[in-house]
This record gives structure tokens, C-alpha cells and sequence, in this order.
């Protein structure tokens, strides 16, 4: 019985050591350079707004994509993350706007301009940076986690 009530004490301390080494790592992982996030504002996400948001954002989500919000794309959707890194010929995205297979072309409504697709070429050959996520969880967040734990733990053990 001792031991179940260690693990009872430890777990709680396990996971806040969890959530807090989560938050620091996803922002170790951001090394995007301010240039290449400039990049994505100002030339990669104008293009998805215009071009792929009305059937990958709010409203409707065709295959399981949005294309809206830094995370969603990082998910990607029912085949996975929409592109690799560097790796123009594995990526979903640069496949759909090329035009190259019949029958997966984006949007499918025609082809967008040469100058876009070249845009967004050249964005995934330079390892295809976003800003960080804004889904992180917030300080707050990590807090309310925090506090709802150590009150079940004082359930547990009432003083
Ligand atoms: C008029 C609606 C429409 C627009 C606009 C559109 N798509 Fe799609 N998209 C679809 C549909 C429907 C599917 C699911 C069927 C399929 O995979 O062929 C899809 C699927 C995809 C997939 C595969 C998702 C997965 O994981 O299965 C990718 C990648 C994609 N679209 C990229 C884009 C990009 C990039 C744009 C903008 C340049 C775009 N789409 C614009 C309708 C659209």
C-alpha cells in the first residue's frame, strides 16, 4: 500500500514537470528567423487566405485540412502534414498546385497563377518557417492545470 501512495504523491509533480517542459520546448523549436517569418506573413499566408481558406479554414474543412492558423497546418490532415521541409516532390501542397496528378489538383477550380506556386515553392525548398503556434498553452493555462491538480491531490490526502 506504500507504494501506491507514493506514486499517488508523485504523479501530480510528474505531470506539472510535463506541461512546463512542453511550453519550453515548442518555443526552443521556433528558430525561424524573423526573415523567414516575414516571408510567410507577407507572401505564404496572404496566398492561403486567398486561395485555400474557403474550403481549408472555418467553414468547411475538405480532407480534414485547414490551412488557417500556423497549427492546423503543422497537423495537416486525414494524409498528414501538408508538406516536408525542403522536400518539394513528398509535399501534399506543392503536388495540389502543381497540377501534375489528374486527379489531386488545388484549388479545383484552376490552377493558380505561376508567380504563387513559385512562391510557395520556394517557401517549402527553404524548410517551409512559420511563427511559432499561437495554440501554446498560455501561463494561465498552465496555472488553472496546475491548481486543479493540487486541489484532487488535497482530495486524496484532506488536511
Ligand atoms: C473549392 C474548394 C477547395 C479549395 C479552394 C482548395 N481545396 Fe484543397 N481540398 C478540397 C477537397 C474537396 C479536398 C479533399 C479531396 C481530395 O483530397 O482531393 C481537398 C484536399 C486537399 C489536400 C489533401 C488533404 C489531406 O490530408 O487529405 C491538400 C494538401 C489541399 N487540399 C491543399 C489545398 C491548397 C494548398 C489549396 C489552395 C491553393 C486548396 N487545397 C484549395 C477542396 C478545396
Amino acid at each position: 500500500m506504500r507504494v501506491v501512495r507514493i506514486i499517488k504523491l508523485i504523479r501530480p509533480t510528474m505531470v506539472i514537470a510535463l506541461v512546463v517542459l512542453s511550453s519550453w520546448t515548442s518555443a526552443e523549436e521556433n528558430q525561424a528567423s524573423p526573415q523567414a517569418i516575414e516571408f510567410f506573413e507577407k507572401k505564404i499566408r496572404p496566398i492561403l487566405v486567398e486561395r485555400c481558406v474557403e474550403c481549408h479554414g472555418p467553414e468547411e474543412q475538405s480532407g480534414g485540412l485547414r490551412l488557417d492558423s500556423v497549427s492546423a497546418i503543422q497537423t495537416g490532415g486525414d494524409q498528414g502534414p501538408p508538406f516536408q521541409p525542403t522536400d518539394l516532390d513528398h509535399s501534399l501542397l506543392i503536388k495540389a498546385v502543381r497540377f501534375t496528378d489528374q486527379d489531386f489538383q488545388m484549388p479545383p477550380t484552376g490552377k493558380i497563377p505561376d508567380q504563387e506556386i513559385q512562391l510557395l515553392e520556394e517557401w517549402i525548398k527553404a524548410g517551409g518557417s512559420m511563427p511559432a503556434p499561437t495554440s501554446r498553452l498560455s501561463p494561465s493555462t498552465i496555472a488553472k492545470i496546475i491548481g486543479r491538480i493540487s486541489r484532487s491531490r488535497n482530495q486524496i490526502h484532506p488536511r
